[in-house]
């Protein structure tokens, strides 16, 4: 994993930096990619499974632009370890409501980082026997360690820095950000006034 520099625990010393994707290319990008699942399943109606919470606000927008008559579900998971890093043990906190068997899921992630979280959640889903599913994330590290092949729609490859906004958070702030931006740790003298 690229973020390395943050390892420990994220305190209130880290705020959001520069942008990396404005708000703009994030709406032309989810147009896109919504007009390709569109396309890729008509005739169809897709269920869309969101992870909880980062994936709210993509799945938000990317479910406007599919013209297809989807349906939702969400599970929520959380990951042992730290705030900035993924241990890759994976706890069920929110199942799913609906049945997955012979439904055409789309698994809505925000973000691929080391890909341990999604290949637990692959796994899983794959055991309720859907018709098939494929991975929609925004997302995704240049170096993660998934097999490229089950990435089949996302939205970004970014480098290893911890980014906020969009959904995606640092110790739960900044999810409304309306872009995605990198976490710097605050000037000296901020974290001076903090504490
Ligand atoms: P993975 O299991 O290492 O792929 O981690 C995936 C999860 O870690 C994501 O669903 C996010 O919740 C979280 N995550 C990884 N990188 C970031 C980041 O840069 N910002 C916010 N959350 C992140
Ligand atoms: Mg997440």
């Amino acid at each position: 994993m690229g973020h390395d520099q943050l390892e420990g625990d994220a305190g209130p010393g880290l705020v959001p930096g520069r942008t990396l994707v404005s708000a703009e290319q994030l709406a032309e990008r989810v147009a896109q990619l919504g007009a390709e699942i569109t396309v890729d399943y008509a005739g169809r109606s897709p269920l869309l499974v969101g992870v909880l919470k980062g994936a709210f606000m993509f799945m938000s927008d990317l479910s406007r632009v599919i013209d297809l008559p989807v349906e939702f579900d969400f599970m929520a998971v959380s990951s042992y370890g730290h705030s900035t890093r993924s241990s890759g043990v994976v706890r069920i906190v929110k199942d799913l409501d609906l049945d997955l068997a012979g439904r055409d899921v789309i698994l809505v992630e925000d973000i691929v980082d080391s890909g341990l979280t999604l290949n637990y959640l692959r796994r899983n889903l794959l055991a309720r026997n859907p018709a098939s599913l494929e991975v929609c994330a925004l997302l995704v590290r240049e170096d993660h360690s998934v097999d490229e092949s089950i990435l089949r729609y996302e939205g970004f490859r970014i480098p290893g820095e911890f980014v906020v906004g969009y959904g995606l958070d640092v110790d739960q702030r900044y999810r409304n950000l309306p872009d995605i931006r990198v976490v710097e740790q605050a000037s000296g003298v901020e974290v001076a006034e903090a504490s």
